[in-house]
């Protein structure tokens, strides 16, 4: 039996939203930055996938293996009969252990902006569970006010955010948008939030500069999604990987080194580089237990649980919406 069940709103503003940001990043600030994304074009998407499998890239396999191997938390601590709302789909491999551990689940509502992944596995989890509602989203999670009309409804609600995709904001960033997910879900209901934990440097480095090679081409691939968004002619040939971790603010940063003296025209301004100036693509920020519970407590949450793996390399946190 196919779901007849499923529904596809599509709220993402692109270009209105993309000029301001790329132009005030590569052209208004000093370090010129680029926001982490535009890494998820088709390409970039399927990039990222390879990165996930890669034997140096350790987080998404440890997220998947505290998700299988520990699952009966999830159904212990998580209320029957929610409605599961994914932040940042990406993949259905963490939500179908989700939805699969959980008691009776009754709506999956992802919410993403790479339109074609989001579509394409949102009928696959239709497929996989046709009991379930499912309201696919196509936005920003950031355009929180548009979110909220879509998603309100009646039943307790779990936030899912997983990945570390929050170790992409500034605490600072982070804070504020996990205000905002409480927020939406409301009082006393459960958001689920996959953080990448500080570990040796060694290890966190080569995650990112990987023996393949892959990172590099996922890093690189961003100009091409904004050649594609702005008609610049950025030559990913021009640029080279760098990844390391930044001790002091606890966070890798991925950059893209421009090789030579070198300009592109976008949206009809230039943006000069000398050689060696770097464009900052990402930074991925890792906690302690002790700091993101912190950071949690500070945006309207109660920790309930943590989950990590045996070397504790990541952490699944169960937060609750405090009770105003
Ligand atoms: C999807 C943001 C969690 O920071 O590890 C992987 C993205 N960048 N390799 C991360 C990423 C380079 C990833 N997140």
């Amino acid at each position: 039996m196919t779901n007849v069940n499923i529904s596809f709103h599509d709220i993402y503003n692109t270009c209105k939203d993309d000029y301001y940001d790329i132009i005030y990043g590569l052209i208004k600030s000093k370090q010129k930055t680029l926001s982490p994304k535009y890494f998820y074009d088709e390409n970039g998407s399927s990039l990222f996938d390879k990165i996930t499998n890669l034997d140096d890239y350790y987080p998404t396999k440890k997220e998947i293996e505290i998700l299988e191997k520990q699952n009966e938390e999830f159904y212990n601590i998580l209320p029957a009969n929610s409605s599961v709302i994914e932040f940042g789909s990406g993949s259905n491999k963490k939500i179908k252990k989700l939805l699969n551990a959980l008691d009776k689940p009754n709506e999956y509502i992802p919410i993403d902006i790479s339109r074609e992944f989001l579509f394409k596995n949102a009928k696959d989890s239709a497929k996989s569970f046709p009991n379930l509602r499912i309201k696919a989203v196509c936005a920003d999670f950031d355009q929180i006010n548009d979110i909220e009309e879509i998603i309100s409804t009646k039943n307790s609600k779990i936030g899912f955010f997983p990945g570390s995709t929050i170790g992409n904001y500034s605490p600072e960033c982070a804070k504020n948008l996990l205000k905002k997910f409480a927020k939406i879900l409301g009082e006393n209901n459960f958001l689920i939030v996959g953080v990448d934990l500080k570990k040796n440097i060694k290890i966190l480095e080569k995650a990112y500069n990987d023996s393949e090679g892959v990172t590099a081409r996922f890093n690189k691939n961003i100009l091409n999604g904004i050649n594609k968004i702005s008609g610049a002619i950025f030559k990913e040939e021009n640029f080279s990987h760098r990844a390391f971790f930044n001790k002091k603010k606890s966070r890798i940063e991925m950059h893209l080194v421009s090789k030579k003296k070198q300009t592109v025209e976008i949206f009809k301004e230039i943006v000069s580089f000398k050689e060696g100036e770097t464009i900052h693509t990402e930074s991925s920020y890792k906690y302690s237990i002790e700091n993101f519970k912190k950071l949690a407590e500070s945006a309207n949450f109660d920790l309930i649980k943590v989950l990590t793996d045996k070397r504790s390399f990541f952490g699944i946190f169960f937060l609750k919406v405090k009770s105003f």
